[in-house]
């Protein structure tokens, strides 16, 4: 005996999706109940009309927790999130519930791998303060000079042939980061590993002899430091990899390298990157996402310090990445709705 809330379920969404939007709102067979602003769902909102919904579509700053579960009732059955990172949302709730989970993996991780190439050179290259004072207008009192604004280079050279390049994480993204890297002449990368995982020797054999690389080792987080000339931070959030970057860690890295964080916030420690910025501990800082964003006003360390280069997490943000990120979120919601297959699901 079925009631009309199963025949036609109801699922929440979190926000509207643009060009991928007509596949969901074409469909007689769901009931759905829209957020009707471009900006953050409103809690409140949300806890109201998640009563009663089969499935919902979050975002990342969305949590999906008891008080969600609580509200939505016993129907929820999926959980499709628009995001790689699905730290906002319980996981073992999610289990304990049967509630399945919906992620986008592998879509954004060319525009990701570009974005964290492009803060790597705009944090090495002194861009945050070369770009402001052309904005300024005070391009006038910088006549080209030999050394002013130079930086490290990412690229080697035949003066400086061997240039390291190091992951926090070493998944998908900081893969297809590497493999951008290896035209500027990168032949040292060393990465860390979850505590949890495996070395993957054979995985690495392959990737040695793809990039032609002289050096490919998984290292500790203490040679990680001391080795990398530029560093990218790639792995996920959450309690395990919180503060992996702290005052320690970044005292031990090179006075000229390079910090990139294009993963979470939660990974870096703002206070100690700030204060390892201004005592010159390295030498810059390329941001897509900071502990505790979005509120960033101009009062954070971070933003006064000119060796931080700093965007508003745009890593994914290409119109071909996101209509594939939303789409993929659909078809996961609408999987996990009918008992079918998700495109991609958290565990699977
Ligand atoms: C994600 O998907 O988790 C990114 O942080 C945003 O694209």
């Amino acid at each position: 005996h079925l009631s009309a809330g199963d025949v036609r379920p109801k699922v929440v969404i979190c926000r509207h999706l643009g060009p991928a939007m007509p596949s969901l709102l074409e469909r007689n067979d769901i009931d759905i109940v829209l957020w009707p602003e471009d900006r953050t769902c409103e809690r409140a909102w949300l806890l109201e009309n998640v009563k009663g919904a089969a499935g919902v579509l979050v975002l990342l700053g969305d949590r999906v927790n008891e008080e969600l579960l609580e509200a939505a009732g016993p129907k929820l059955r999926v959980v499709s999130t628009m995001s790689v990172g699905y730290e906002h949302i319980d996981l073992p709730l999610m289990a304990k519930h049967n509630i399945r989970v919906g992620y986008t993996p592998d879509v954004l991780t060319e525009a990701v791998a570009d974005i964290s190439v492009m803060l790597a050179l705009m944090a090495g290259r002194n861009d945050g303060v070369a770009y402001s004072i052309v904005k300024n207008g005070g391009w006038s009192s910088f006549a080209w000079s030999p050394f002013t604004f130079c930086g490290p280079q990412l690229s080697a050279t035949a003066s400086s042939p061997t240039r390291t390049v190091g992951f926090l994480g070493f998944g998908r993204i900081a893969q297809a980061t590497l493999a951008r890297l290896v035209p500027f002449g990168i032949t040292h990368c060393i990465y860390t590993g979850s505590p949890n995982s495996r070395p993957d020797t054979t995985r690495d054999a392959a990737l040695q002899a793809k990039h032609n690389l002289k050096v490919l080792e998984r290292v500790d987080a203490d040679r990680l430091a001391r080795e990398s000339d530029v560093l990218f931070v790639l792995t996920p959030g959450g309690q395990e990899t919180y503060h992996l970057v702290d005052a320690a860690f970044l005292k031990k890295m090179k006075k000229m390298s390079v910090l990139v964080n294009t993963s979470r916030g939660s990974v870096v420690d703002s206070d100690a990157l700030a204060t390892a910025l201004r005592e010159k501990w390295i030498w810059g800082a390329g941001l897509d996402v900071v502990e505790g964003e979005p509120a960033i006003s101009t009062d954070h360390p971070l933003v006064k310090e000119p060796q931080c280069v700093m965007v508003p997490h745009i890593g994914s943000a290409t119109f071909q990445t996101r209509l594939d990120m939303a789409t993929r979120a659909i078809d996961n919601l609408i999987g996990g709705l009918f008992g079918g297959e998700m495109p991609a699901e958290v565990g699977k």
